[in-house]
């Protein structure tokens, strides 16, 4: 069995997220998530993204939005490629393909000094 994936607590404080393997693992408001890494929109790193008031995990590149419970993306992207702005239409385009494939969800617990993303 292989060794769990971990970050150490002290680096997640409320509203972190970090890298740890494949995933992006956060802090919530002191609910710990991890999900994939990898925006379905263009596929931006979603460990450097921010969580917002909702506790939604927000894209850094076109802040498509993710409920990190399901992996669900919640809102599109404000933008593609370069350009970052309205584009309504194609945020829903996006959406749709982000509810067909969520990220994957693992559960991230707290053990001692480090946080440990579950299989
Ligand atoms: S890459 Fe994530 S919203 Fe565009």
């Amino acid at each position: 069995m292989p060794d769990p994936v971990r970050v150490p607590a002290a680096d997640l404080p409320p509203g972190a997220v970090r890298r740890a393997g494949d995933w992006a693992v956060g802090n919530a408001d002191g609910r710990l998530f991890a999900v994939s890494r990898r925006c379905r929109h263009q596929l931006a790193d979603l460990s450097a993204g921010s969580i917002d008031a909702d506790g939604c995990l927000v894209c850094p590149w076109h802040q498509s939005r993710y409920d990190v419970d399901t992996g669900d993306m919640v809102s599109g992207p404000r933008g593609l490629l370069g350009y970052h702005g309205p584009a309504p239409v194609y945020a829903q385009l996006v959406r749709v393909l982000g509810r067909v494939v969520p990220l994957r969800v693992r559960r991230a617990l707290r053990r001692g000094e480090e946080v440990v993303v579950l299989d």
